[in-house]
């Protein structure tokens, strides 16, 4: 039976779009003798075509996004530009030309999912992104069909590579922080503006279209909790690897069956050196998925990179090409409006590190704001002499709302000088 030719449109070849059009051309032919599907790259959109000349053909390059687009020899639409005005404009006219889309772009799914997945049903074609969530991890097609009948209790895990790897080369390598960061650039980890990244709004995408899929509801990166890795220090990291921890920035998502509330939220967090999570190092991603029936599931590999990325789209595309040959697309049905929990109301055990001056009764001023806000004390060690001496403090389960009137008003204490990073212990 002869394939069935899928011309692609590819809209951006940089990390993504390049590693995916070359493994187009490499796996090509082994791709139409075991599904079938014929594919050829038709058109690649770019801003700069003379930095593109080496690697593509002068007739498939273009610089116009929207001749793609509407191109009637392109059958699919695969989008890696990123951004999101122009790339939404983009895939709806791409889906109501008839064209599936393939997208790795989690900022404009987390942000106009719920219309680009209406404009798909209403098409009757594919929208697929795997590539947005973790990589080169599958965990996008699971969640909407393996785990489809599963009460999905938390989905907890690591979703961003770049901060993963500047954490890991702050922690073992002693690498300051610019370096590290420079370093995940280089290695085409980061976002075109990697404040994305470092201030974890990267990972608040990627955990809301997790939550979507997982809880069957529509929350949007607006609707999560988010703090990044910025304020973060050497010294953070060293007082939680003393104690047995490890700091992650974690995505965490739970649905409170009782309330029937969502909680949202990207932060640092310690876990112990035990816990698999701890584990997970450079620019890996990990994701653990708890289900009622299904217990504990984890979800590990390459979340960041040209190639990890253009494996997960090239999967989509073989199977939005199937799904346009049969008339088929696949849909995560109706998204309902989510209760979220505000993150005031969320709890855990908490650890906060202190700079303080090294004088008679700190300790007793500092403890005394813990015990006005009901904050009760697990363990306590002072780190250092004189001046920039350091209190740690990790405390037993405390609710968010009273750990940051705490916070506030050790801010206002004479004898500390600096609150550093508020790290949330992940227990389980
Ligand atoms: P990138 O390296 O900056 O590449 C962007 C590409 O899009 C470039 O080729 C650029 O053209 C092209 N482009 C930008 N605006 C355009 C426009 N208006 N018209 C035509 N072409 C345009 O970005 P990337 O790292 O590949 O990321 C692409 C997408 O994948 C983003 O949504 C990102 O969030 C997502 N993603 C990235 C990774 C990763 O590890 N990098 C992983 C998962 C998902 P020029 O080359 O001419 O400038
Ligand atoms: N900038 C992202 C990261 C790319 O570091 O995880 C993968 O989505």
């Amino acid at each position: 039976m002869a394939a069935i030719q899928v011309r692609i449109g590819v809209i951006g070849h940089g990390t993504v779009g390049a590693a995916f059009v070359r493994l187009v051309k490499q796996q090509a032919s082994a791709i139409a003798a075991r599904s079938g599907v014929q594919l050829v790259i038709a058109r690649v959109a770019v801003r700069n075509i003379d930095a593109h000349k080496n690697s593509l053909a002068a007739d498939v390059l273009t610089t116009d996004a929207e001749f793609v687009v509407n191109d009637p020899t392109v059958d699919l639409v695969v989008e890696v530009m990123g951004g999101i005005d122009q790339a939404r404009g983009l895939i709806l006219k791409a889906l109501s030309n008839g064209k599936p889309v393939v997208t790795a772009n989690k900022a404009l799914i987390a942000t106009h999912g719920a219309e680009l997945f209406a404009a798909a049903d209403n098409a009757g074609i594919d929208l697929l992104f795997e590539a947005a969530v973790c990589g080169g991890i599958p965990l996008i097609r699971p969640l909407r069909e393996s785990l489809r009948g599963e009460p999905i209790r938390r989905v907890l895990g690591i979703v961003n590579g770049t901060t993963n790897y500047i954490l890991t080369k702050m922690s073992e390598d002693g690498a300051s922080y610019e370096d590290a960061l420079a370093s995940a650039q280089q290695l085409g980890y980061a976002e075109s503006d990697p404040t994305a990244d470092v201030e974890g709004l990267d990972a608040a995408a990627k955990i809301s279209i997790i939550a979507s899929i997982a809880f069957g509801c529509n929350v949007v990166a607006g609707d999560v909790y988010s703090e990044g890795i910025t304020k973060i220090t050497a010294a953070d990291i060293a007082i939680a690897k003393r104690l047995g921890y490890a700091v992650k920035l974690l995505g965490v998502t739970e649905f409170d069956k009782a309330s029937g509330a969502v909680s949202v939220r990207v932060h640092p967090a310690i876990v112990s050196m035990q816990h698999p999570l701890a584990s997970v190092r450079e620019a890996f991603n990990a994701v653990v998925v708890d289900g009622e029936a299904s217990g504990s599931l984890m979800f590990y590999g390459r979340g960041a990179g040209g190639d990890p990325t253009a494996s997960s789209i090239l999967g989509d595309v073989i199977d939005a090409s199937i799904n346009l040959n049969k008339g088929a697309h696949a849909t995560l049905g109706v998204l309902s409006a989510p209760k979220l929990q505000p993150m005031s109301d969320t709890s855990c055990e908490y650890l906060l590190p202190l700079e303080v001056a090294d004088k008679p009764g700190v300790l007793h001023a500092v403890t005394g704001v813990f015990a006005r806000h009901n904050v009760s004390i697990r363990a306590a060690e002072q780190d250092g002499i004189g001046h920039g001496a350091r209190l740690v403090f990790l405390t037993h389960n405390a609710g968010e709302a009273a750990m940051q009137a705490c916070i506030s008003e050790l801010k206002k204490l004479d004898v500390v000088t600096h609150v550093g990073g508020l790290l949330r212990v992940i227990a389980d």
